[in-house]
């Protein structure tokens, strides 16, 4: 392991490398990454990372994002086959229909997303900054792509606008059951509820904070609190321990785990980085296009 690390530090020296990643990677990469963050942190960041090299540890989009938007650095993913389901979960045919129907229309589409829905968008957003824009938005009606639970909990929060929904859904966060959240808050009368916005309206309803990863472990830090119920992937624990060593957080199920998240591992990154494997490719075409949403975002969002 020890031989690992030090070959890790050295690649990245060699290649003017830096690593980011994601809360939900296992703990021990986000211990040697040197940037970690919610896809909102992640996507300003990689733009602003002055190292030719981003060993990018996350999932597909957050790679495809980060290309997209600095097309002259190499993205590195040190598993290629670390993908999210829901970025594949939502159709052009859809967005095509939905834009006919709608004069005074915004395409709102998740940063869960592939490039080529992000092509066919008016602005990304994350759950750190999809309220705002939202808002800041001129358009009456938003079709909100993939995710359907963000879109709702979203919309709760606008009611002054018009919604239609997709109906995407990220497998962790919907399996999360409300029954589930009150047999823990049973167990645990005195903890918070926190939980992500990719959770149920039902789960979003018995929630005292509802954020990002980023959002969710500042709520933990700050708080008063001892106890909490983490309403969202297990790799976020790593963050909130580290920084809370004296409170206690629990689970709701045993299920938040995204396996995709969970296939990087430090002999991958290190053999990616060696090698210079899975390196990130968007097309010219794709990338014209979709990097105005993503650039929409960052100017929304600030
Ligand atoms: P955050 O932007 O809150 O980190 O969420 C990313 C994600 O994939 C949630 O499932
Ligand atoms: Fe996708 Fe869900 Fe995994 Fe996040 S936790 S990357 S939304 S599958």
């Amino acid at each position: 392991m020890k031989e690992r690390l030090l070959k890790i530090e050295k690649l990245k020296k060699e290649k003017d490398a830096v690593i980011l990643a994601h809360y939900y990677v296992n703990d021990e990469i986000q211990e040697i990454a040197d940037y970690i963050g919610d896809s909102y942190y992640l996507s300003k960041i990689a733009v602003e990372l002055p190292q030719k090299v981003i060993v990018f540890c996350g999932v597909t989009f957050m790679g495809e994002s980060a290309k997209i938007l600095s097309p002259e650095k190499t993205v590195i993913m040190p598993e290629a086959l670390a993908d999210c389901p829901m970025a594949h979960m939502a159709s052009l045919e859809k967005i095509a229909e939905v834009r006919q129907n709608y004069e005074d229309l915004a395409v709102v589409c998740y940063i869960n997303s592939t490039a080529e829905i992000k092509k066919a968008v008016d602005v990304c957003v994350t759950s750190s900054n999809a309220l705002k824009i939202v808002r800041a938005l001129p358009q009456q009606n938003i079709y909100f792509v993939p995710d359907q639970n963000l879109g709702q909990y979203i919309a709760s929060q606008v009611p002054e606008k018009h919604f239609i929904f997709n109906d995407g859904y990220c497998h962790v966060h919907d399996e999360i059951m409300i029954d589930e959240v009150e047999a823990a808050k049973a167990a645990h009368p005195n903890a918070k509820v926190l939980v992500h916005p990719e959770c149920t309206m039902t789960v979003i309803g018995a929630a005292d904070y509802v954020g990002s990863t980023a959002g969710i472990i500042d709520y933990a830090t700050a708080s008063d609190a001892d106890e909490f119920i983490i309403g969202t992937e297990i790799g976020i624990f790593h963050q909130l321990r580290k920084n809370n060593p004296n409170k206690k957080f629990y689970t709701i199920n045993q299920n938040q785990i995204c396996p995709n998240m969970k296939k990087i591992t430090l002999a991958k990154v290190a053999y990616a980085l060696e090698n210079g494997i899975n390196q990130m490719e968007v097309d010219e075409e794709t990338r014209n296009r979709a990097v105005l949403a993503l650039e929409k975002m960052l100017e929304l969002a600030k």
